[in-house]
């Protein structure tokens, strides 16, 4: 567009040496420049006008990328080599799960004091095999610390005193509710970002962790035949973000599932899948809970495996079925733990199967206890809410 105005000037540029006075001529050239430069700002403003419309459109829209690999369950090993995996042994183990804590100075004292349980308890039973730690987010309340370097560091102390190595999946207290949100998500990856390293290495490398090498907070690994995946989920009102932050996050996000449901599904037999996030269900998130649902549901042999969403955000426990039920995804949860000053911390437990053989928990479900999956796990809350749980101060002693 910008090479007709060139050539059209240079050409009267031409003929103008001619035919016209030299006064006459800077004029003609005056003019002709003046031209130049309003057709380039014809240019620009249509140019900066669409550009704009493209954003306007991006904004409206939450933008749902055909994210790769996409759902193929026909090389699974489940399927592929379903006369071994009858057979299959796997042990039984479990796991603490926490979150939203400490919001308080009572709640610090709550959490050292949780701390020292977990690490009496892990000793004293063996048979639970506990084998790591999973804090769901909120480490800090904002209002309180103001995302200040000392408030990650006080609960990175608290929590290195635990028996387990610890993950900790980012919640919006985190650094999204922050003044600085890459300032403070910096200062939550430089405490949280490889947490599990500061146990001792033997039990680190037991997990087999891998961590996402774009965003390094979304982890996964498999343990005894269950899949446990880390994520980034943050609940966010429309307009606090800017759009494609949102959706890059979300795509993350969705493609982690993805990469990994297909990779370790394929690779070896997975029994259920753990899925580790802070954000509670809600409109904006459902996206991302769809795009798993994909990779599940109408796949025969994968729709039949328990899945479970587990998230903190809401601070109260809560077991919910709505998806599971709009979707026909029989074995999906989504489950929601206490806030973590105010309830033991929840053992999520697997059952072991040997020689093709679950040893199922039993159904005892009760206020404290659930059992999921037919009897592959059960979700074992402990002692539940505490009567008092701000009364700490004989706590330590
Ligand atoms: C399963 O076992 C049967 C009988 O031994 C065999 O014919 C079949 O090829 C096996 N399938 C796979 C996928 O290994
Ligand atoms: C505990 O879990 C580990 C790792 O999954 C496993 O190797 C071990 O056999 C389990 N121990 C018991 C007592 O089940
Ligand atoms: C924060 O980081 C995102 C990318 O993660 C970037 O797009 C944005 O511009 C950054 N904001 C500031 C204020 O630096
Ligand atoms: C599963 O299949 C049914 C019937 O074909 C379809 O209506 C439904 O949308 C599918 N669900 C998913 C999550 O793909």
């Amino acid at each position: 567009m910008v090479t007709p105005v060139l050539s059209l000037s240079s050409k009267s540029q031409n003929h103008s040496k001619k035919t016209l006075t030299p006064f006459a001529f800077r004029c003609r050239q005056q003019h002709q420049l003046l031209a130049v430069i309003f057709s380039l700002c014809v240019i620009f403003l249509i140019f900066y006008h669409a550009s704009n419309h493209v954003d306007m459109v991006l904004l409206q829209k939450e933008v749902h990328e055909k994210i790769y690999p996409l759902p193929d369950g026909s090389q699974d090993y489940n399927l592929l080599y379903s006369n071994s995996t009858k057979t299959s042994s796997f042990a039984g183990f479990s796991f603490y799960l926490m979150g939203d804590t400490p919001y308080r100075d009572w709640q610090e004292t709550r959490l050292e004091w949780q701390v020292k349980q977990m690490k009496q308890y892990t000793k004293n039973h063996p048979e639970r095999n506990l084998t790591f730690t999973v804090h769901v987010g909120d480490i800090q309340k904002v209002s309180l610390t103001h995302c200040a370097e000392s408030a990650y560091q006080t609960t990175a102390n608290l929590l290195r005193q635990g028996p387990l190595p610890t993950l900790v999946v980012p919640g919006d207290n985190d650094y999204y509710d922050c003044p600085d949100r890459n300032a403070t998500f910096q200062l939550f990856m430089k405490y949280f970002g490889s947490f599990e390293k500061q146990w001792h290495k033997k039990d680190v490398e037991g997990l087999g962790l891998i961590r996402s090498e774009s965003h390094p907070e979304l982890f996964v690994f498999v343990k005894e035949g269950i899949l446990l995946i880390g994520l980034h989920l943050i609940n966010a009102p429309e307009s606090h973000e800017d759009i494609r932050l949102w959706n890059a996050r979300m795509i993350a996000n969705k493609e982690w599932v993805a990469k990994n449901v297909q990779h370790y599904f394929r690779t070896q037999e997975i029994r259920g899948v753990i899925l580790l996030g802070h954000a509670l269900r809600s409109p904006r998130t459902r996206p991302f809970f769809l795009t798993v649902a994909d990779y599940f549901v109408n796949i025969t042999h994968r729709q039949d495996l328990p899945v479970v969403y587990l998230h903190g955000d809401g601070h109260n426990w809560d077991v919910d079925t709505k998806l599971s039920h709009q979707l026909h995804w029989k074995h999906f949860r989504d489950i929601q733990v206490d806030q973590g000053g105010l309830a033991d911390p929840v053992i999520v437990e697997f059952a072991p199967q040997i020689k093709g053989k679950l040893k199922a928990f039993k159904d005892e479900s009760s206020d404290l206890q659930l059992v999921l999956g037919k009897g592959l796990i059960r979700l074992d809350r402990q002692n539940g809410l505490y009567k008092h749980p701000k009364n700490v101060k004989n706590l330590l002693k």
